[in-house]
């Protein structure tokens, strides 16, 4: 049996009470978000999105956040793969964010519409023409033979005469609405802080839970 005892840690760097926090989430998590790019954080947009399908089973994965606007939380993906069934049955879905460096989690919780297809136009044709067509090639979540077929899929694409890919109906984005959110500051003691916003009525009611 391996003991996890050795990486118990004291957090003490920061706190967060009611008069430093924002009336609104979104402000919040915007200032906790500049702070984490700030902090030299690797991917402080990596995020974890935590989705069920009636089944019930939860899954998990991490998907970077690409937009945020005043009122939700965007991503892009296949809508083909096992997380986008899930979302069509089901589209509760959770979003976790762990930025180790300022101890620091937020929790965001919501409901997920696939994104406008302006938005996931103008996405997709911001990236690159070989990160294109690595979205246009990958059935994302089904079983393949191997790597093989993939890579040459993507090369006859990138060789081919198509200058401007479209973007496939099966892939973009989808944005959360969230009407949770839970800001954590790692705390001496395990008396850490957790202020909670949650969505009443179209009012964010803030409230601080208990460590
Ligand atoms: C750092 C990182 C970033 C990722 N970003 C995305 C992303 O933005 N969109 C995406 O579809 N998958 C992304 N992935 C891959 C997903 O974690 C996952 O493997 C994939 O979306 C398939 O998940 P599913 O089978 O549950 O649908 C990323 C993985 C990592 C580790």
């Amino acid at each position: 049996m391996t003991f996890m005892k050795q990486f118990r840690k004291e957090f003490k760097r920061f706190s967060l009470s009611e008069p430093n926090t924002y009336i609104n989430p979104f402000d919040q998590f915007n200032k906790w978000f500049q702070e984490a790019a700030g902090f030299n954080i690797s991917e402080p947009n990596a995020m974890a999105l935590a989705t069920a399908g009636v089944n019930g089973m939860p899954t998990i994965r991490i998907v970077l956040l690409k937009e945020i606007e005043n009122d939700g939380f965007i991503f892009f993906t296949n809508y083909n793969s096992r997380k986008a069934k899930q979302i069509s049955e089901n589209n509760q879905a959770a979003l976790l964010f762990f930025w180790e460096a300022l101890e620091r989690q937020i929790r965001i919780e919501g409901m997920i519409e696939k994104a406008n297809e302006i938005t996931s136009d103008d996405y997709f044709h911001s990236r690159t023409r070989e990160s294109q067509a690595g979205s246009i090639v990958s059935k994302q979540s089904e079983i393949i033979e191997g790597r093989e077929s993939l890579e040459d899929e993507f090369k006859n694409l990138l060789d081919s005469e198509i200058q401007q890919f479209k973007r496939p109906e099966y892939w973009g984005g989808y944005k959360l609405y969230p009407k949770l959110f839970e800001f954590w500051q790692g705390r001496e003691h395990r008396l850490h802080d957790r202020i909670q916003y949650r969505l009443d009525d179209g009012k964010w009611i803030r409230e601080r839970l208990a460590p």
